[in-house]
């Protein structure tokens, strides 16, 4: 086809699509986009807005300038773990704790769910904490969830009172190491399992009180004679587990009479493995540690391991732990050496430089990461033609991706159980759906349709899906197989390009859903061909109106829509497959 534009005749042309360009933006994380692959990390843009910012009750902002990587994180990042994923957005975010700063500038560090590695995050005030004036930020990182979890196995689930003998396995760790701190502090007997030489050394520097009777091998069970020998026979009162297997079966065997087992390893949990019922026999207990849970349970609970943190922390117990520090362009590296597990303490990755004075408001930090579209849960989103196969399935993308306000366009409204069945699970995630009658094929029915988006709220983006086959070869083709056809693609579209013009002035999307019908062109589809370049050309006097307008030429969709039903097995069309 040729095309007069510009002074100049050209045709139309498929490009390939460029890569798509990062953007500085406010909100970052990231993102691993295949699991198991540590070099498909990636900065992507979240969907924190400072203009639209509404946080939930008892939840801060926090600026994050360290973010901490926990094996929670290279479980997710390696595919060991069920997925922690978003389901609204279908990323898996990962980090769980950090520091950084309050919107007014007071230094804290604290624990989320997920999406601490990023550069701000919402974070609920009982999982919050102010950082000593004495500790640098690059300090508090390392402390919150490793002290969180021991404080919250040891004392809240485990009990432990001074004069207790409890065995911590992987002293060198986030966790070992903070474990022996409130150990020792609260008067308790400590031994200790590591891996190497290197982290036998650390250990005996660290804690003179410790010698080589108190530290035994993480690597195969030897731990357990030298336990039994340390304690004559009796065994330990706690242990602090993450070791796995026989070395686990082994840390049980070590328990005196009712002796508490703390399990915060998660190998053996995922793989349901056994353990005899024998050893309960002493009236001993065992318990799955699982912080996660203290996330879900009530205000008394998580303000109890927030005060026995603080106490920690204002009693001197808590100290911050060594640490290798990585920049933010560095998170692969990061994994890399954690997975290594010759890391002693915690593996950081640095967002953001600490300013010197205590108290600074910061100024937000740009971040260059992969643009991601999320709605506005305020906003109203129309899609005409929203029941048909591919209108449900945007629909439920734009709901999963924050809009709660809908106007689905149809001629005549829900007629299948599945239609009905989606309506349920959108308004079950909070979506108000409505389903509008109106003639969008007429001026007057448009208008309708936008009055009835825009009682709902300012409407944020339109879409057209609407769509009417009349498919026959030219010589069959009528002037009212035309008409009809052009009612929903041409003829909508005119309407609400104009009438969206004054009606939606904040309108951020203007998307018509076309076809290679119209790029290629295919035999039987002349009407459906010029329909769908009539919205294109729509879309592009938009774009050179100032306007959002786009068009996207689908290829034949296989899974959902009109093709789906009609075809009993997926063929090509005109050259193109499914
Ligand atoms: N499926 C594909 O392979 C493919 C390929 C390229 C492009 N596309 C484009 O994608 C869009 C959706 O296709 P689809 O496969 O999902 O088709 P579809 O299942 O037939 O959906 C289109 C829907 O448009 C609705 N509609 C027709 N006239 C309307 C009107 N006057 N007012 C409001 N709604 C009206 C119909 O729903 P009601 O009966 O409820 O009115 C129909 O279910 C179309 O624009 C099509 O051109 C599809």
């Amino acid at each position: 086809m040729n095309v007069y534009n510009d002074g100049k005749w050209g045709s139309y042309r498929y490009l390939p699509l460029g890569t798509c360009t990062s953007i500085a933006v406010w909100h970052a994380h990231i993102n691993i986009m295949t699991r198991g692959d540590l070099s498909s990390f990636r900065w992507i843009e979240g969907n924190l807005d400072p203009q639209s910012l509404q946080l939930e009750s008892g939840e801060v902002l926090s600026h994050i300038y360290y973010s901490s990587l926990n094996f929670k994180d290279v479980m997710t990042a390696t595919a060991r773990l069920p997925l922690e994923l978003d389901r609204h957005l279908n990323l898996h975010y990962i980090g769980v704790e950090f520091s950084g700063r309050d919107q007014e500038g007071q230094r804290v560090m604290g624990i989320v769910n997920s999406g601490a590695l990023a550069t701000v995050v919402c974070v609920d005030k009982t999982f919050l904490w102010d950082v000593p004036d004495h500790w640098t930020l690059e300090d508090a990182a390392t402390v919150p969830l490793v002290y969180a979890t021991a404080y919250y196995a040891l004392e809240m689930i485990g009990q432990m009172k001074e004069g207790d003998t409890v065995l911590i396995h992987s002293g060198t760790g986030g966790v070992g190491q903070a474990a022996i701190n409130i150990c020792l502090h609260a008067g308790c007997a400590v031994y200790t399992t590591v891996g190497t030489k290197e982290k036998r050394d650390f250990i005996k520097k660290q804690y003179p009180q410790l010698t080589d009777c108190n530290i035994g091998n993480s690597r195969d069970t030897s731990f357990e004679q030298l336990i039994m020998t340390e304690t004559n026979g009796r065994g330990v009162d706690l242990v602090l587990n993450s070791l796995s297997e026989e070395k686990l079966q082994a840390s049980i065997r070590c328990l005196a009479p009712r002796g508490r087992f703390l399990e915060i390893g998660k190998f053996d949990l995922i793989g349901n493995n056994t353990i005899g019922m024998e050893v309960f026999l002493k009236g001993v207990s065992f318990h799955g540690v699982m912080l996660d849970a203290v996330f879900v349970g009530s205000y008394e609970m998580k303000k109890t391991l927030h005060d026995v943190v603080a106490q920690g922390i204002s009693a001197g117990v808590v100290q911050p732990l060594p640490r290798t520090v990585f920049p933010h362009s560095k998170v692969e590296q990061a994994f890399r050496y954690m997975t290594t597990g010759k890391h002693i303490g915690k593996v950081l990755v640095q967002i953001r430089q600490e300013e010197d004075n205590k108290v600074v408001v910061p100024v937000p930090r740009l971040m260059k990461a992969y643009p991601q579209y999320f709605c506005n849960p305020s906003y109203s989103y129309i899609i005409a033609g929203g029941l048909g196969g591919f209108g449900l399935e945007l629909a439920g993308w734009l709901v999963l991706r924050g809009a709660r306000k809908l106007v689905l366009s149809s001629r005549s409204g829900v007629k299948t159980g599945y239609q009905s069945f989606l309506m349920r699970i959108w308004r079950s995630y909070g979506a108000t759906v409505i389903i509008s009658l109106a003639n969008i094929t007429t001026k007057s029915g448009v208008r309708a349709l936008l009055s009835e988006a825009n009682r709902l709220a300012q409407v944020d983006a339109i879409f057209n899906l609407a769509m009417v086959l009349r498919d026959a070869v030219l010589e069959n083709q009528t002037e009212a197989d035309f008409v009809t056809s052009a009612g929903p693609k041409a003829l909508a579209t005119c309407h609400l390009d104009e009438l969206s013009r004054q009606m939606c002035p904040h309108l951020r999307h203007f998307v018509v859903f076309s076809s290679l019908s119209c790029g290629r062109g295919y035999a039987g589809q002349t009407n459906y061909g010029m329909n769908n370049s009539v919205m294109e050309r729509i879309c592009e006097a938009r774009v050179r109106d100032g306007l959002p307008g786009l068009a996207v030429q689908w290829g034949a969709v296989g899974d959902v829509g009109l093709l789906a039903e009609v075809q009993e097995k997926q063929q090509g069309i005109g050259g193109t497959l499914p």
